[in-house]
């Protein structure tokens, strides 16, 4: 299997990410793409770079029938909280396993549905990994994709303050998962790749949260800030603070992010 050193992700960084940034950010995803979507029923579904396997879990809640939905995602640490986050008493059946994209272990034709939520920006082969995704689906299945389609303020924030401490390559990681937001260049992409695109949004939402040094932490960008010690590390997180103050009321933190929603077909 390919790696991409990037994704060695650690069982406490894994932990993290499920603990707060899934629920500042990426449930509200998933919930939000899932209300402008119908699944049909008993679909046979998979959530590609699935993380912690939210996007897998709120599929489970809206599919209807008996499906059969799988988790992959290339980091080992993220498929295992996944794993033990497997909801109890569903009627699906789930399975997750970690493979890289472009080389999934399973049968050609084998689903209905693909998603891939927040995951298109980090591949390193994108048109490589849009055909691997066609292999696997059936003729008509769909491809969801949501990507980001700007740098949100909370990232923007993390990366300024960086830069102005002058860590400039840790200012990039903190921008990476911004670096694809291109959507005319995700439908051409989709298109070289044999699909129809049938659908394209934006999906406007807010990430909420108490405390931005949590939220930090549960990114890459947390590693860095830590790297740099104690001393610099504070005045670091104080000016992600203020930088983001102007999104701070008596219900906490509410900073706004907006996400590309693609429905495409296989043909
Ligand atoms: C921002 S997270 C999104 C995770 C999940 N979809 C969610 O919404 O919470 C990006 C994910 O892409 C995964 N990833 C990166 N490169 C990958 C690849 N080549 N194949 C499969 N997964 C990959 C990472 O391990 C990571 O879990």
């Amino acid at each position: 299997m390919a790696q991409n050193k990037n994704f060695d992700i650690t069982p406490t960084a894994a932990a993290d990410y499920q603990n707060k940034a899934v629920p500042a950010m990426f449930e509200p995803l998933a919930r939000a793409t899932m209300a402008r979507i119908d699944l049909p029923d008993g679909a046979h579904v998979i959530d590609i770079a699935c993380g912690t396997g939210v996007a897998a879990r709120i599929i489970a809640e809206h599919l209807p029938g008996a499906g059969r939905i799988v988790g992959t995602d290339i980091s080992e640490a993220m498929v295992q909280v996944a794993k033990q986050s497997e909801p109890s008493g569903t009627r699906h059946e789930f399975t997750w396993f970690a493979a890289d994209v472009v080389d999934l272990p399973c049968d050609p034709q084998s689903f209905d549905i693909a998603f891939v939520q927040q995951g298109l920006q980090f591949f390193p082969d994108k048109p490589a990994a849009l055909a691997e995704i066609a292999r696997v689906l059936k003729p008509g299945g769909l491809v969801y994709i949501t990507c980001w389609a700007e740098i949100s303020p909370f990232n923007g924030s993390i990366a300024d303050a960086l830069e102005a401490a002058g860590a400039a390559d840790a200012a990039g990681k903190a921008r990476a998962p911004f670096s694809f937001r291109d959507g005319d260049m995700i439908a051409a992409l989709l298109d070289e790749a044999g699909f129809v695109v049938e659908r394209r949004d934006t999906v406007e939402l807010f990430r909420r949260f108490d405390h931005p040094r949590d939220q930090v932490m549960s990114l890459p960008a947390g590693k860095d800030i830590t790297a740099m010690g104690e001393k610099r590390a504070d005045i670091v997180f104080a000016d992600i603070e203020h930088r983001l103050s102007p999104y701070l009321s008596d219900e906490g933190y509410a900073v706004p992010q907006k996400a590309h929603l693609f429905a495409a077909r296989r043909l």
